[in-house]
């Protein structure tokens, strides 16, 4: 591993292939972009005896810390995965008690989303939301869309397969109407049909709670981000773990592919 401090002068050569898939700045050693599988909420929970939704609740305060954090360390996107396409599947009271925090937390927050310069964006299919939810969440994009302090995204009822065969229906109904020829559909052009085709590719995913998979997120998008899984549980997260993780980014070394020079 590179010692602590040399990628700012480490470039790497910009061949097109390469151009493509790393940012503009790819030796930057603070992420433009970090992502977040907030995990083990449920077990946070457990281990106190206490039912699972306080584990979530407690979630929320995480949430908060993390945003401060991210603000404070200069990062410019953060995306949160709240809620998952697959997560549906969990027994009704406790999809009740997430909805119902969502709910509080999106009407709680845009004043002081605002009052910090952050821009919200959902991704994921709000549709499968109440309406009264989908509303909020219409708002405070809305209400927040001229702040440029960071941007905050947060995934909800988000799966990355479905956004990718989303995609392709688009791409499908564009050459069928004429207006694309297969011969340039481009990784570029395809990205840009993805619900993500406004944000940068994540630099940095995090994962809490010891678990080590994807689980549904971010699957086009993650093609050369950096991976950190850490064993503490969403409701201990805050400002020192991210810290650390933003520490063991600058330590990686990125390659895309290419040699360093
Ligand atoms: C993360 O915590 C919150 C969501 C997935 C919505 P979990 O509820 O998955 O917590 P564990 O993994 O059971 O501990
Ligand atoms: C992933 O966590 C989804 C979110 C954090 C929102 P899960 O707890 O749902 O993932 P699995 O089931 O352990 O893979
Ligand atoms: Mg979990």
């Amino acid at each position: 591993m590179p010692p602590v401090g040399t990628r700012g002068v480490r470039t790497i050569s910009q061949t097109k292939a390469v151009a493509d898939l790393a940012p503009a700045d790819p030796n930057s050693a603070v992420p433009l972009h970090v992502a977040i599988i907030m995990d083990g909420n449920g077990r946070w929970a457990e281990q106190r005896s206490l039912p699972r939704v306080a584990g979530h609740r407690a979630g929320v305060q995480a949430v908060r810390r993390t945003i401060e954090a991210a603000i404070a360390h200069g990062v410019s996107w953060l995306t949160l995965y709240a809620f998952s396409s697959e997560n549906w599947r969990r027994p009704a009271q406790e999809v009740t008690d997430l909805t119902g925090l969502l709910r509080r937390f999106i009407k709680s927050e845009i004043a002081e989303m605002n009052r910090n310069g952050v821009r919200m964006h959902v991704i994921g299919d709000r549709s499968r939301f109440d309406r009264d939810i989908q509303t909020e969440l219409a708002r405070a994009e809305e209400t927040t869309r001229a702040n440029t302090k960071l941007n905050l995204v947060i995934a909800l009822s988000y799966g990355a397969r479905s956004e990718i065969v989303a995609a392709a229906q688009q791409a499908i109904a564009l050459v069928q109407a004429g207006k694309l020829d297969p011969a340039e559909l481009t990784e570029c052009r395809f990205a840009a049909l993805l619900e993500t085709a406004h944000m940068p590719d994540p630099d940095l995913i995090l994962r809490t709670s010891g678990e080590q998979r994807l689980s549904n997120f971010l699957l086009w998008q993650s093609a050369y981000a950096e991976f950190v899984f850490t064993d503490i549980l969403w409701p201990d997260f805050g400002e020192a773990q991210f810290a650390e993780a933003l520490a063991e980014f600058a330590r990686r070394e990125r390659r895309f592919g290419a040699r360093p020079a």
